[in-house]
This record gives structure tokens, sequence and C-alpha cells, in this order.
């Protein structure tokens, strides 16, 4: 009897195996990947991740504006005269608050279609991003007003004060094409710092990419008087967010599945070289500075204990991802079953002075961005319908 139930359970671990090696229903949340692989990511031990938490969820008080009118505003900017915000939105466009309605500001892809046209969810957008343009990082030049763009699809971009139909500026470096262009900073003479976050993946499959959790991503530099690319770091974990010190002597960059900042110097003897900033208590999209030169961080979720195991127990992971199990379910794992707000800021020197939350995500979820302006923490979400002000 013992041996015919072994020999069954043995019959089944073989069928699951082959079942997950050849995934025939597509079923897998990988089945568009096929030849994917499992990388290590690294994670502090969970004595270094920082504990402070906001007890009274602050984050319920934001003030949510533009419901429903915009959808998955990833980036917040105000042009050089104070107007504004500008953001990126779901279907492709950038838009702007004239301060009565939401108007078009201008375009990433010179080739948008009906296909472009207003959609239920932001997840409906994903399958045309690379005909509508996904405008993700904003910044404008505050001595010209031009506008600068990181387009998931189309690359960095530019757009006069006047918007309209933006300029494409790069669209690869070193011979390597953009996949996932991400974010951007100047600096005072016009250099733009911008990151490029998989070299294999592209943005409607990020949640693929931080799950197989492939180092290709890279910390990038475009200058406009040689109208050149250099690429400054190469084999980075899913880099977004970029942002400039106050004093200009450095780059800060998130690195966003290991959860934590770097610097990049750009003056001084350490120029040229990165080290580690900051370990954050999860996840982050994008880093902006105020005008203390303070940091302020967008947390993607919180680090749990499931991601940490996840993150770096690679041959775990790719049995998971081998199973008939859609990408969503995983995804809710790894944060904790629901999406919440959780925004961090940080001193010039790298020391966790604020963190504010919305730990239910009753009203503020998944922050993509906080912009400080007048004394108001703007914030935009990749997957809101909405931008939230504190
Ligand atoms: C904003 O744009 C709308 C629509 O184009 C226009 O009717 C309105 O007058 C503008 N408001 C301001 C303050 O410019
Ligand atoms: C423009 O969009 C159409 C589909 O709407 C597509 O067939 C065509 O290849 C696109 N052209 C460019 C240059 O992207």
């Amino acid at each position: 009897m013992a041996g015919a139930i072994r020999v069954v359970l043995g019959a089944l671990v073989v069928a699951l195996a082959v079942y997950c090696a050849i995934d025939p229903f597509k079923q897998s949340s990988m089945a568009d990947f096929p030849n994917f692989e499992t990388y290590f990511m690294y994670q502090p031990d969970w004595s270094e991740v920082p504990s402070a938490r906001d007890t009274e969820d602050k984050l319920q008080k934001a003030e949510i504006m533009f419901q429903n009118q915009i959808q998955g505003p990833e980036s917040i900017a105000f042009d050089p005269l104070g107007r504004g915000p500008y953001t990126g939105i779901a279907d492709g466009r950038v838009v702007f608050w004239n301060g009565s309605s939401i108007i078009d500001f201008a375009y990433t892809s010179p080739n948008r279609s009906e296909l472009c046209d207003p959609k239920p969810s932001v997840f409906s957008y994903l399958k045309n991003e690379h005909i509508c343009g996904r405008p993700l990082g904003l910044r404008f030049d505050k001595k010209t007003g031009d506008l600068y763009i990181a387009d998931a699809y189309f690359g960095l971009l530019k757009v006069g004060p006047e918007g309209g139909i933006a300029t494409t500026l790069a669209t690869e470096a070193e011979g390597e094409q953009f996949k996932f262009t991400n974010d951007l900073d100047l600096d005072d003479d016009g250099n733009v710092y911008f990151t490029d976050s998989s070299t294999r993946f592209q943005r409607r499959n990020f949640i693929q990419q931080i799950l197989s959790g492939e180092p290709t991503g890279r910390l990038l530099k475009y200058n406009p008087k040689k109208k050149e690319t250099t690429v400054l770091l190469r084999d980075l974990y899913m880099p977004n967010g970029v942002s400039m010190s106050k004093d200009k002597s450095f780059v800060v960059f998130c690195e966003g599945p290991l959860g934590r900042l770097s610097r990049y110097w750009l003056k001084g003897e350490k120029t040229g070289t990165s080290e580690v900033f900051v370990v954050l208590p999860g996840f982050p999209d994008n880093v902006r500075t105020n005008d203390k030169g303070e940091f302020w961080v967008a947390i993607h979720f919180m680090r749990t204990k499931f991601s940490h195991f996840f993150s770096r127990h690679t041959s775990f992971r790719k049995i998971m991802l081998k199973l008939p199990i859609p990408a969503k379910y995983h995804y809710l794992a790894l944060i904790g079953g629901r999406l919440h707000g959780a925004i961090v800021k940080y001193s010039p020197e790298g020391e966790l002075l604020e963190i504010l939350e919305d730990r239910q995500g009753k009203v503020v979820k998944v922050v993509s961005e906080v912009e400080e302006k007048d004394g108001k923490l703007w914030m935009g979400s990749v997957l809101m319908p909405f931008v939230a002000v504190y």
C-alpha cells in the first residue's frame, strides 16, 4: 500500500514538474518569458531595516485632487513660473493644471491614435503604451523652461514651454537601446542624469521584472552640447528615481527591488564612484530633493518578511514563478496583501527625518513621487486616478 502511494505521489511530482516546465496553458506569471532567470536580490538583515512607522497614518488626511480626471500620474512637476502641476499619465499625455482645468500639454509619441482614448482602468493602457507613450519622470530646466521627459518607451525627450510633440534626445547608449527609461534630473550645465530600468523588460512587465530580479538597469548621462549619452553605472537592479543633491556634488538614485538609495559622486575625490546612501523601510519609486536639500522618497510598498525571503531565495522563486499563479497574486503576496501608502524624508546626509503613511491604503496608495512645494506635498501614483496633497 505504502509503495503504491509512493508511486502515485512520485507520478504527481513528475507530472507537476513537466507541467511547470512546459506551461501548456500559459498560466504562469512568466509565460511570456519562457527563458527567464531568477536573480539573488540583496536584502539587509531585518535588524538593519528602519522600524519607524507612522502610527497616526497621517497620509489619511491628504486631500485628493483631480479624482478620475487623470489616471496613473507618476511624476509631478511645476514650471519655472510655479504653474502646474504638470504630470504624465497612463494614456501617454503630459497634462497641466491651469488653475481651473486639466489640459493637454505635451505628447511623447508622434503617432497617437484612437488606441490611446480614455479607458476604464490604468491597466487597460498597458498593451498600447509603445504606441501612445508612457511619460514617467518629468523635470523643468529652470533657465530655459524646457520640460525634460523620461518616457518608458520613447526614451529621453524634451519639449519647449509651449508644449506639443516632444523632441527625442536619446534612445540608446553605447550601442544598447533603452528598454524602460524611467526618471531624470538636470545639473546646472544642462547635463541630464537618467535611468533605464532594464535592457530586457519593458514597463508593462514591471511586475515580471521585479519577480525575476534581473539586474540590467543603467544610470546614464546625456550631454546636450555633444548630444551624447554615456553609461555611468550598469548591472543595476531596476533603478528608477533620480535626484541631484542640493549642492550638486552627487546624484541619488533608487534601486527599487533592493529597497535602497545609492549615490553617484559628481564632484570631489570620490567622483565617478557610487555607494549605498540609505537603506529604506520599503521599496522605492521616485526621489525628489526639496529646497532644503532633503530627499523625499516615495515607497511603492513596505518591506515584508516574505519579500525578503522571496528576494533572497532564487530557486524557491523560480519554482513559484513556474506554477500556474498569475503575477498579480505574487505581487499581492510581496506587498503584504494590500496596497498602502508610505513616504519618507531623509536629510542631505541620509538620516531618516520623517515617515508618513496610510497603512491601510484608505486614502493614499502606492505613491510614486513626492514633490514638495510651498509647504505642501504633492503625491503622484502610477496606479491611482488622482493626485494626493498633504
Ligand atoms: C484653463 O483652461 C480652460 C480650458 O481650455 C479654459 O476655459 C480656462 O479659461 C483656463 N483657465 C485659466 C486660468 O487659464
Ligand atoms: C503608428 O501606429 C500604428 C498603429 O496605430 C502602427 O501600425 C505603426 O507602426 C506606428 N508607427 C510608428 C512609427 O510607430
